[in-house]
């Protein structure tokens, strides 16, 4: 099968944040093996990160905030096999919080069709300005959101106190 047929796309506010646990946590596993190769430092802090942890700090910070959740699924697997999580608030700015295809489903433009989806309700939202970000040892997914009208503009180090456990990617959050 090619491309996005026997692909459904289903859209769910922040109590179906859960259901993106199992792909969330091969992200995890992506970005850590990332980390291994290409940024040590933050190696040890995000093999310790948790779904709970994480899916706690993005209800955080997404208090006030319209947040999207919407998942790729093929029912002939039985489940989802991508996902996006958006936020955002009117007159404020947007961010792709997280996305994840699994890789057997790469290349066919599932990826792209929900950021594409995502930018779109961000625009409907009436953010005026979305983002995301990439972790420095996944540049590789650059050309991916250039072609989808996102542009590198700033580059942000992290330094953590010495002794601390780094368990971000980032200082404002996490995968
Ligand atoms: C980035 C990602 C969501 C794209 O999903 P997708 O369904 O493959 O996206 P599309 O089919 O719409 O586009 C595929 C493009 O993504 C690019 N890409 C980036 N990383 C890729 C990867 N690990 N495997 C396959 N393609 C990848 C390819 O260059 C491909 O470009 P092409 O169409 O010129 O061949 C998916 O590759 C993924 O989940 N990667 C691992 C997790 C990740 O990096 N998430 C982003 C965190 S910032």
């Amino acid at each position: 099968m090619q491309g996005l047929e026997g692909i459904a796309f289903t859209v769910h506010g922040r109590d179906g944040l859960d259901l993106v646990e199992p792909l969330w946590k091969e992200l995890a596993a992506h970005h850590l093996e990332r980390a291994e190769t290409a940024a040590p430092a933050f190696a040890t802090g995000m093999a310790a990160l948790t779904f709970a942890a994480r899916r706690d700090e993005l209800l955080a910070k997404n208090r006030d905030r319209a947040l999207r959740i919407e998942l790729a699924v093929d029912p002939a697997a039985g489940g989802p096999v991508g996902y996006c999580v958006a936020s955002g608030a009117p007159g404020g700015h947007g961010e792709v919080e997280s996305i994840f295809v699994d890789a057997a489903y790469r290349g066919r433009g599932i990826g792209g069709a929900l950021l594409d989806h995502a930018a779109a309700w961000m625009d409907e939202l009436g953010t005026i300005e979305q983002a995301l970000s990439v972790f420095a040892a996944n540049e590789r997914v650059l050309p991916f959101y250039a072609r989808h009208g996102f542009a590198p503009r700033f580059v942000v180090l992290v330094r953590r106190p010495p002794g601390e456990l780094e368990t971000a990617i980032r200082p404002r959050r996490q995968p």
